[in-house]
């Protein structure tokens, strides 16, 4: 298996969700849970951006034990100045530089020729270089960015010093194939690419995040960036347990990462919770009704052999156990097998009295609980 790095940007492009900030002992809390997590590389946030930013990425540094901590800096000197300050008590560090190189990035956000680009990130990976040793290099806007000068910028970056190349899809416009077939260009276009690492860095905007940073790996990257929720700017980011578990149920792309899933759904709570950020419920991996079976067929086939409607345990991601709901659109062996968890061991005739009484209470609530079987039983006349 090949190690794709996991690179987590939840305290920075996740923090950047309106209404979503966090204070820093909350972010140092979240800091912790990432490293035990076993994330490669956590992205504390922009140190430059405030002083509140500043000191929380300070104090992560000094927290966080075994990932790599990252400060975000513009291809700007004084922001590189203040994140090698801010990073500089962490075990291992990383300073994440870059500028944008699209047409539109270029032309209407600096009004510079490519040429000056190109000029202006090769001296910001210089400058972070005198500071660490691992700098990472984005091309933002990289997803609208020509090819051909995409390369020329990744060559000239790492010729600089550059150790990982981040290829942002910012506005989350790629297809898979296109983003894929971007990845390919550069392992097979740029010189002593091999030096360096690919990164996928996949926005939401047209649902295809996570989609787009699967095909950047199966194409030679090898590290994503993501956040918890897949929260982040706008529609979002690449969200972290769902390409972890897409790389995990499939082993013939022989590619896994070092996330202990165990954890998933837990860090998911806590970081809904700290962000006020309800999970949708039908959240890939981390949504309540992920592992949550509400119609007849499917209760009945999850009950005898649960592989039939689950393609992951959900222990391997911290939930203790499928849930077979109970709606008017259930089935008699999801009525027995609840009455069963609650002490009612029904034969064939009980059961199908007590399924006439529960359809008509069921038809009437969304859902029927605990509390209401011994009624509906007690109302079946056994
Ligand atoms: O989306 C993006 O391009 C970014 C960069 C700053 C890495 O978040
Ligand atoms: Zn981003």
């Amino acid at each position: 298996m090949d190690n794709v790095e996991i690179f987590d940007t939840t305290l920075r492009d996740g923090e950047q969700v309106p209404g979503c900030k966090l204070d820093y002992k909350t972010k140092l809390i979240i800091a912790e849970q990432l490293d035990f997590l076993g994330v490669d590389v956590l992205e504390a946030g922009f140190p430059i951006s405030s002083p509140g930013d500043y000191k929380s990425v300070k104090e992560i540094s000094k927290l966080v034990k075994n990932t790599r901590v990252c400060g975000l800096t513009r291809a700007v000197k004084k922001d590189i100045d203040v994140a090698a300050e801010a990073i500089k008590h962490a075990k291992l560090s990383r300073i994440h530089t870059g500028i944008g190189t699209s047409e539109s990035h270029m032309r209407f956000k600096f009004n510079l020729t490519p040429d000056e680009v190109l000029g202006r990130a090769v001296i910001a990976v210089k400058h972070a270089k005198s500071y660490v040793e691992d700098v990472e290099f984005y091309a933002e806007d990289a997803g609208r960015t020509d090819n051909e000068f995409l390369a020329r910028v990744c060559e000239a970056v790492i010729n600089a010093g550059a150790t990982v190349l981040n290829i942002p899809d910012t506005t989350g416009y790629c297809l898979p194939d296109e983003y894929g077939a971007k990845m390919k260009y550069l392992m097979e276009n740029v010189k002593g690419i091999h030096k360096a690492r690919l990164s996928c860095h996949c926005h939401n905007d047209l649902g295809l995040a996570t989609a787009n940073s699967i095909a950047g790996v199966q194409n030679g990257a090898r590290q994503i960036e993501c956040t918890i929720n897949g929260i982040g700017e706008r529609a979002g980011n690449t969200s972290l347990e769902e390409v972890v578990m897409i790389l995990r149920q499939h082993p013939k792309l022989n590619l896994d990462t070092r996330i202990k899933s165990e954890m998933l759904s837990g860090i998911s709570k806590l970081v809904s919770e700290s962000m006020a950020m309800p999970v949708q419920p039908n959240k890939a991996i981390v949504g309540a009704n992920a592992f949550a079976h509400s119609s007849g067929i499917h209760q009945d086939g999850v009950i005898k052999k649960r592989e039939t409607y689950e393609i992951i345990d959900p222990k391997d991601v911290g939930v203790t156990e499928s849930s077979i709901v109970l709606t008017a659109r259930s089935g008699r062996a999801a009525l027995a097998f609840r009455a069963k968890n609650i002490g009612y061991d029904l034969n064939k005739l009980e059961l199908d009295k007590v399924y006439k009484q529960f359809l008509i209470v069921a038809d009437q609530k969304k859902g029927i609980n605990d509390e209401d079987l011994p009624k509906i039983i007690e109302a079946s006349n056994l």
